[in-house]
């Protein structure tokens, strides 16, 4: 029997306007700020391996899952999380997953918005000429006195929160689309351009090495986690994001060719910011390790070395910007569905109550780099307990959740008709979702708990 239901919130226009939506939410921040800072923390090419396995045996199962349960559902990620267990005989608990994944929502843009802000400031920065020709030290001071200093990054956040609740509540779907259409490939494009600036002025062949001869002796737990969580958060995984996208996408567009489309299109930009970015921090003698900064620090120090580098650094900035703002209202669509749904509100009240609350909890992410940063719990300041909660706890958690709810608790007949694939390749996911993602997420949870020795 054919499930005709649609979402109340409207369905997207052709299968293109749900994948460029997604890629949108999948490229971001994530992939041009966190992956390299996070390879360069954990040491490179060990951890590149793990992420890289992380992605196609967890992450792309786990998107046809909830990609499934989104469409299955039809609701807000909440609500959804109420009704399919109703209608197949499963707890209430099950709506935990929708909370969990609205809280990791709040969480994240807690911290995406204020480095968002950094790279909307950097747009008249790099416009201005201010690091053409500079040395490291001085590139690095600019990068500091930012953090220092909690009105500049207070505008640049509220300047981000405003423009992604903009984009909501005039409800953009055909704009935004256009754009994506647009803006992705010329910031594909950029990354190109810097990748060929490091083979030809960087340490390219060190930086190769760096970041594809895996050095195992240098990974514990942690590197695991982190390797996971960073797959999670990259693909957008876990929080409901892209189980609200998939809510509204048409019966006839294909689950599994859509998530390969989407964690290749991903995967690949990651590689290519890693390998713009790893040739100039080799070649300048910047520390891999440095944190946050890093992609801020060298990109910046690059733009300035290079020919037209006042005009490629602009531009981008201001194309990973827009790529975060598309990441960033996706964050914001669980809440925002939910709220149109249980309380009736009309979607730009709702989005705008959404960025607000958003906007208020970024502000301790801020402050943590400079008023606040005193105030650590396990070592950890506002914003990275934000990072790690979210990235490397809630979003694998609600991965997990999502396998099994697919895996255990929706009939066989409901999964096979949602990914209309071949027998043996289906079998092949039941298999992943009933059985590795699960027993993999728990095994690298215990290890970094210190739970397996
Ligand atoms: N995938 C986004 C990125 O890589 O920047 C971040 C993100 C978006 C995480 C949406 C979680 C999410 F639900
Ligand atoms: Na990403």
């Amino acid at each position: 029997m054919k499930d005709l239901r649609q979402s109340i919130h409207g369905e997207w226009g052709s299968r293109w306007a749900f994948i460029l939506a997604a890629t949108g939410s999948a490229v971001g921040l994530g992939n041009i700020w966190r992956f390299p800072y996070v390879v360069g923390e954990y040491g490179g090419g060990a951890f590149i391996l793990i992420y890289l396995a992380c992605i196609l045996a967890i992450g792309i199962p786990v998107m046809m899952a909830e990609i499934l349960i989104g469409r299955r559902g039809r609701q807000s990620p909440i609500n959804t999380m109420r009704a399919l267990p109703a209608e197949f005989g499963a707890g209430r608990w099950w709506q935990i997953l929708g909370w969990l994944g609205v809280i990791a929502g709040f969480l994240v843009l807690s911290f995406y918005s204020v480095v968002a802000g950094w790279s909307l400031a950097y747009v008249p920065y790099t416009a201005a000429g201010t690091f053409t020709g500079t040395e490291t030290s001085q590139v690095e001071a600019i990068f500091n006195d930012l953090l220092a200093s909690p009105w500049q990054m207070l505008f640049w956040h509220t300047v981000f929160m405003g423009a992604t609740a903009f984009i909501v509540l005039r409800g953009v779907q055909n704009g935004l689309e256009r754009a994506v259409r647009l803006l992705m490939p010329i910031l594909f494009l950029l990354l190109l351009v810097m990748v060929g600036y490091g083979m030809g002025a960087g340490a390219f062949v060190e930086a190769m090495d760096f970041m594809f001869s895996p050095d195992f002796s240098a990974i514990g737990g942690d590197a695991v986690l982190v390797a996971m969580g960073q797959a999670f958060f990259t693909l957008s995984l876990g929080l409901g994001a892209i189980m609200a996208y998939g809510s509204y996408l048409s019966k006839r567009s294909s689950i599994p060719g859509n998530s390969g489309l989407i964690a290749g299109a991903d995967t690949v930009i990651a590689l290519l910011a890693g390998l713009a970015i790893f040739p100039i921090v080799l070649a300048a003698g910047l520390d891999p390790d440095s944190g946050p900064g890093l992609v801020f620090v060298t990109l910046s120090y690059g733009f300035g070395q290079m020919p037209l580098g006042a005009l490629f650094g602009t531009l981008f900035f201001l194309l990973l910007s827009f790529a975060a703002l598309t990441s960033a209202i996706s964050i914001m669509e669980p809440a925002t569905a939910y709220l149109v749904e249980t309380r009736g509100w009309k979607r730009p009240k709702a989005a705008a109550a959404v960025a607000a609350a958003a906007w208020l909890v970024g502000i301790g992410s801020l402050l943590a780099f400079n008023v606040w940063a005193g105030f650590t719990i396990a070592g950890l300041n506002f914003q990275e307990l934000a990072e790690y909660l979210s990235t490397s706890v809630m979003l694998p958690l609600g991965g997990l959740l999502m396998a099994l709810f697919a895996g255990w608790v929706l009939p066989r007949s409901v999964t096979t008709e949602e990914l209309a694939l071949p027998d043996w390749v289906y079998r092949g996911w039941l298999v992943l979702v009933r059985f590795v993602v699960p027993a993999a997420i728990l095994v690298v949870f215990a290890n970094s708990l210190g739970l397996l020795g």
